[in-house]
């Protein structure tokens, strides 16, 4: 008998179950892949990051040392070596997950784990079945592509997410049907290795979740690096033929058109992996797509039966799932978790990077009427012409009334470590002038972000 069986050992089942362990409690966590780290290590965040890398720096040798008065002369993509570090990087991650378990004395099962009843839970693998028993089940099942109906995955030219971390040849064309973070991070991936990409979005521009003006910079930046969008495009038909794919949509204008690829990569989101675990049998509330209902405290509708992560309401992104997973051992010793849903930042992996927390603009002026806005480009700062990277802008948005900082968004170099900042002031209800005095060192990027606090003041030095 355990006080806590977690179903799913991604970024929130394996969190919450070191939090739960150093609170105390005796934990096993259960996972259907015998390498721990879910989605996140395994065929999500830390192989695309890998690659985003790789592709970066065969691109600058082929393309973007000569700024810097280097010549580079038969620079070669070995691309098995490329896959291969990737894979190197997944198993030392996905290894230091298990050393961690071992460490706070964490029993691991592998199998499929289902929900029997509040308090019971079956694991089957290849030995057979086993029922596990716990005082409290929490459910971090994760989220699994979404499938397009005409556009079944064949994992060789209609690909999901998870087949473009490794495919054995560059494409010459590679379509992607969804501008979003994923359609982005592997179009730019492959993009950089050699394959034509052209990406397919319903939306008038990409990553619409993030603010209007970082999308709009996005679309310039990466037509700019050779990506070629079809936005307000919609599809209607997917077919794989001999020589790759064929692809129908409208256009914008209402034209109906054809794409021919070689492969496509459908990312049009992803959808809670909630399926096969029993949970609507056992009296579980789920929604119509299958999101686990739960309360302020991750509590589903059975006692002691909680849901975190992908699986449940919320952005999709590993440090959400993380905090939740702390939040709730937390709770459950009695103790006050709390995750600030209005502080999680948002980062997509390209380059430039794309980073946001709080509000976009938009919402921040439909909450709080017009509000301040203060932006900064990189080209104005002394680092980014220093370091080759003056492309994009800083933009902080601020209460009309008070100052308070309610958002900070950024596309430029390292975009993804400047967030963070912003991040930290925001959970800490700063105002726009308190992260316009704080000083930043000189010469960083990071004094672009000061600078557009101090543009939100109207007082910017270097603008
Ligand atoms: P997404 O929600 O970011 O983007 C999906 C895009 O597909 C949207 O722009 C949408 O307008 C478009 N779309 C939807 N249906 C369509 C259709 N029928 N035809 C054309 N376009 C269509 O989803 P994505 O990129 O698949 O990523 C899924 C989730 O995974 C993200 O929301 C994110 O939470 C997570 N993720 C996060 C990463 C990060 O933090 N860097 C990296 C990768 C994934």
């Amino acid at each position: 008998m355990y006080d806590l069986a977690i179903l799913g050992a991604g970024p929130a089942g394996y969190v919450c179950a070191i939090r739960a362990a150093q609170l105390g409690f005796n934990v096993v966590l259960i996972d259907k892949r015998p390498e721990l780290g879910g989605t996140c290590l395994n065929v999500g965040c830390i192989p695309s990051k890998a690659l985003l890398e790789s592709s970066h720096h065969y691109h600058m040798a082929k393309h973007g040392l000569g700024a810097h008065g280097i010549k580079v002369q038969g620079a070669e993509l070995d691309l098995p070596a490329m896959l291969g570090r990737k894979d190197g990087v997944v198993k030392q991650l996905t290894g230091g997950i298990g050393m961690l378990m071992k460490k706070n004395k964490i029993t691991v099962k592998t199998g499929w784990g289902k929900l029997l009843a509040a308090g019971k839970v079956e694991v089957e693998n290849a030995n057979g079945r086993e029922v596990v028993e716990a005082t409290h089940i929490v459910i971090a099942a994760g989220s699994t592509p979404i499938e397009l109906p005409f556009a079944k995955f064949d994992h060789t030219t209609i690909l999901d997410s998870t087949d473009c971390l490794s495919l054995p040849a560059v494409p010459k064309h590679l379509a992607v049907i969804g501008a979003g973070v994923i359609g982005l991070e592997m179009g730019s991936i492959w993009a950089r290795l050699g394959a034509k990409v052209t990406v397919l979005d319903v939306a008038d521009r990409p990553v619409a979740i993030m603010d209007e003006d970082l999308g709009k910079e996005a679309q310039k930046l990466f037509t700019k690096q050779g990506m070629e969008f079809q936005l307000g495009a919609k599809v209607s038909a997917v077919e794989a033929t001999q020589a790759g794919v064929k692809i129908s949509f409208t256009n914008s204008r209402g034209e109906g058109q054809t794409l021919a690829a070689d492969n496509v990569l459908v990312a049009v989101g992803r959808k809670a992996a909630t399926a096969g675990m029993g949970l609507a049998e056992a009296g579980v509330k789920l929604t119509e797509r299958g999101v686990i209902e739960t309360d302020a405290h991750y509590q589903t509708n059975l006692p002691n039966v909680y849901a975190i992560g992908d699986c449940i309401a919320g952005p999709m992104l590993a440090h959400k799932g993380e905090e939740e997973g702390v939040a709730l051992a937390e709770m459950l010793a009695g103790q006050r978790g709390h995750v600030n849903y209005n502080a999680i930042p948002w980062v997509v992996y390209t380059h430039p990077e794309l980073a946001g927390v709080g509000l976009t603009e938009a919402e921040a002026n439909a909450k709080y009427g017009p509000v301040k806005v203060g932006k900064f480009k990189f080209a104005a700062n002394g680092r980014a012409i220093a370091v080759d990277a003056t492309e994009g802008f800083v933009k902080v948005i601020a209460h009309p009334a008070t100052d308070e900082l309610l958002g900070v968004h950024i596309i430029g170099h390292n975009a993804s470590e400047m967030i963070g900042e912003a991040a930290c002031l925001i959970e800490f209800k700063a105002s726009a002038e308190d992260l316009a005095r704080c000083v930043h060192a000189h010469p960083t990027l990071s004094e672009a972000v000061k600078e557009a606090a101090l543009a939100s003041q109207g007082r910017a030095l270097h603008a």
